[in-house]
């Protein structure tokens, strides 16, 4: 299994910020893990353009369900691939807040990931709320299980625990509770999947930087990151590739 340092843009870059993809690959030719950046939808043609034949990763932050109609504003997954996107996250929290995204429509974005050939990033947390309530684990195995379609193999799904409430905040779960979320959810891809999901990669994200990602990625079960603020620029990014690149 490789592992996946990815970034997530959310509604940050302009194309004078490609200057930041440059000097990432520039300092990180040839990473021994997989990186992937996830831009705005705006971006992903120009990084694409930008990262020549760098083994940079790119990914759109949200695809519609449908492959083509009447959705104004909406992108299908076949317009991220045509664009230069191997990969687009779905179900980020921020979706499912801002949006009202429901497991069953994570679920769709996730099928119409994989109908057009893309990896599907498939997020999933608890709030604070659920976290104090004990409801961690039960909220987490709720949203995998609603989330992931049928069709999920190692080699084209991706599941990230992304806490909500460590989201932007500087705070993290502590390094135990890392593990106990990854374990559950491992299980869970095991007895839903069989041996096919024994490879499939799990990330944390969450207010994951430089200062903190070589102990996170320490963490048994944690194959990668889903970094926001701290994958805006080259040089944080870079020491997070370079922290997993020694886990
Ligand atoms: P931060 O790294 O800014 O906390 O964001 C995490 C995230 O939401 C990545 O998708």
């Amino acid at each position: 299994m490789r592992k996946l340092a990815a970034g997530n843009w959310k509604m940050n870059g302009l194309a004078a910020d490609l200057a930041e993809v440059k000097a990432l690959i520039a300092a990180h030719p040839a990473p021994s893990c997989e990186v992937l950046l996830c831009p705005p939808a705006t971006l992903i043609a120009q990084m694409a353009a930008a990262r020549g034949g760098a083994p940079l990763l790119i990914g759109g932050q949200d695809c519609h369900a449908a492959a083509g109609g009447a959705h104004t504003g909406d992108i299908a997954a076949e317009m991220l691939r045509d664009a230069g996107a191997s990969h687009v996250i779905v179900g980020h929290s921020e979706r499912r807040g801002d949006h009202g995204e429901t497991d069953a429509a994570v679920r769709a974005k996730a099928m119409a990931a994989h109908r057009a050939g893309l990896v599907a990033i498939v997020c999933l947390g608890e709030t604070l709320e659920e976290r104090r309530a004990g409801r961690t684990l039960e909220v987490c195995a709720g949203q995998l299980a609603g989330s992931v379609p049928d069709g999920a193999t190692a080699a084209n799904t991706v599941i990230a625990y992304e806490p909500v409430w460590a989201i932007g905040t500087g705070l993290t779960p502590t390094l135990a509770e890392i593990a106990e979320v990854h374990g559950a959810l491992r299980q869970a891809l095991a007895q839903r999947f069989g041996a096919g999901a024994a490879g499939m990669r799990l990330l944390y994200g969450g207010s994951v930087k430089p200062s903190n990602a070589a102990a996170i990625f320490a963490v048994a079960g944690v194959d990668g990151a889903l970094v926001g603020g701290a994958s805006l620029k080259a040089a944080e990014f870079g020491a997070i590739v370079a922290a997993l690149e020694a886990a």
